[in-house]
């Protein structure tokens, strides 16, 4: 059979208990040994106080014969009582007699019952008591000195101080004197039922409190396993609700919401950039389909026509080649792996960029300053982002425009930056142009403008390096481009 494993309330309510039983019981220990071994010091100083009361009242009054001792003896032992809460007291007179203040216990006579007629049953009993009294008295008697404790028929167990002692002319005495132990055995039995009563009590309220305890912590466990089995069922919506939880909850439900948050935003940016991609390529795609089909319908086309439609469809499939492989470039840039990262001085590299640039005469683009500093980069990725960049500047610049490139060394970073004259970047859309499938100018459609991934690529670059790229106002007048990286 398998036995269910407790879950956390039972766990918590468990543990509680077992460290409460534990607490209780060593300090149901300490209190009862402490208590009892107080209780029984106390017990032993008064007898030996009861003692010496004795023996100074014995030989108070001055030397004297061993009767008159005993009636001293008498006279003492005459003045108390002997009860379950009070002393038995017996002292014994060297060839005197012994005095009691239990005649009864200490010497029972047979005819002490009064001589009254009895039935034999009566005689019986009366005798059993007698055999059981002469038991005591001689356990009483025989005591040896010190401390003992014996039990006696009435009184239960007596704690027996038995002393002897020497009168002032040299008589010696036997002073016995018994304390019943019930008053202490009482009180150390009412210690247990109020233990008992009070660890029982706060045992369960202790397994109530860590039962709720555990309750109120599982709660939001359970529910962000909810939520979790709906993540995983593709319910990316749902979100831990985080007011009124305890601290700790509070930051796992918020992590676990901000994480939710970026999944969500991932699988949505996937969603849109499978959509956009799918959009854009089929623009092209659908100008080769339908210019085939133009093509097919017609039995004899004449040579002016195939070609006319030869040029589209080559135009249309170099358009998707080219975005096949700005999309493996930007699924490449997007990590670092594979980087092959050399110190390079930048000033080369730009000029390099800047000379194989393919435009007409008429504008006018320069290397600016150029910093000796060397960075850590991949030569191959660093220049394809730079002409990303300068390619749009061409784009957005008319005939007798200046662009100019330049790298700056700024502390931790050394900075790439491509200014141009022409009509800039509106604030708002700083940020969003170097999103995937970006385009800002609405006249410049798929068909004829770029596809919206160069920058998304430059930015993917530049994270990959660990620096980033912004868009500012340049000192030009247009756009200006700054790739940080670190230095
Ligand atoms: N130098 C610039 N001046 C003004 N606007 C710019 C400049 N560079 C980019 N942009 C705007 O940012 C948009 C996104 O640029 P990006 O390079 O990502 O795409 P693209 O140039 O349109 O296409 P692709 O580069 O993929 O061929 C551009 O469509 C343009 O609107
Ligand atoms: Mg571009």
């Amino acid at each position: 059979m398998r036995i269910p494993r407790p879950g956390l309330r039972g766990k918590l309510a468990l543990s509680i208990a077992l460290v409460l039983l534990a607490a209780l019981g060593i300090t149901y220990l300490a209190v009862y040994r402490g208590t009892a071994s107080e209780l029984e010091n106390r017990t032993e100083s008064d007898l030996e106080r009861e003692t010496e009361r004795i023996a100074l009242q014995l030989g108070g009054g001055g030397p004297d014969s061993p009767v008159g001792y005993t009636a001293r003896a008498q006279a003492i032992t005459a003045a108390e009582n002997f009860g379950p809460s009070a002393r038995v007291i017996s002292i014994s007179i060297e060839d005197g007699g012994t005095a009691t203040n239990q005649p009864d216990l200490l010497r029972p006579r047979p005819d002490d019952h009064g001589g009254e007629p009895h039935g034999d049953h009566d005689d019986e009993d009366f005798q059993h008591e007698i055999d059981e009294r002469r038991e005591d008295s001689e356990r009483i008697l025989e005591a040896e000195p010190g401390f003992t404790t014996i039990d006696i028929e009435d009184a239960g167990d007596v704690k027996l101080l038995t002393s002897q002692i020497q009168l002032p002319d040299g008589t010696e005495a036997t002073i016995r004197v018994g304390q019943p132990l019930a008053p202490v055995d009482n009180a150390l039995e009412g210690l247990s039922d109020i233990f008992w009563i009070v660890g029982i009590f706060t045992l369960l309220l202790g397994v109530l409190a860590g039962w709720l305890l555990a309750s109120s912590v599982a709660r939001p466990m359970r529910r962000m396993a909810a939520v979790a089995e709906g993540v995983d069922a593709g319910e990316l919506s749902t979100r831990m609700p985080v007011d009124g939880t305890r601290d700790e909850v509070r930051r796992l439900a918020e992590s676990f919401n901000g994480m939710l948050d970026r999944l969500e935003g991932a699988f949505e940016r996937q969603r849109a950039f499978v959509a956009d991609a799918s959009h854009d390529l089929r623009t092209p795609l659908t100008v080769v389909r339908g210019q085939i089909e133009v093509l097919a319908r017609n039995p004899d086309p004449n040579p002016d026509e195939v070609r006319r439609v030869a040029g589209l469809v080559s135009q249309a499939t170099a358009r998707m080649e080219a975005m096949v492989e700005d999309l493996l470039l930007l699924a490449r840039s997007e990590s670092s792996e594979g980087l092959r990262l050399e110190p390079e001085e930048l000033g080369p590299l730009l000029a390099g960029e800047v000379d194989g640039m393919d435009f007409d005469d008429e504008r006018q683009i320069r290397v600016g300053d150029a910093t000796s500093r060397p960075v850590r980069i991949d030569r191959d990725q660093i220049s394809r982002a730079v002409s990303n960049l300068i390619s749009n500047a061409v784009h957005h610049t008319s005939s007798g425009g200046l662009i100019e490139v330049s790298a700056v060394d700024r502390g931790p970073f050394v900075s790439i930056i491509v200014d141009d004259d022409g009509p800039g970047v509106p604030e708002a859309d700083r940020d969003r142009i170097f999103d995937r499938f970006a385009r800002l100018d609405q006249a410049r459609t798929s068909t004829d403008g770029g596809s919206g991934l160069g920058l998304a690529i430059v930015k993917a670059i530049a994270e990959a390096h660990g620096g980033g790229v912004r868009c500012e106002d340049s000192p030009l007048g247009g756009a200006r481009f700054v790739i940080d990286l670190r230095a």
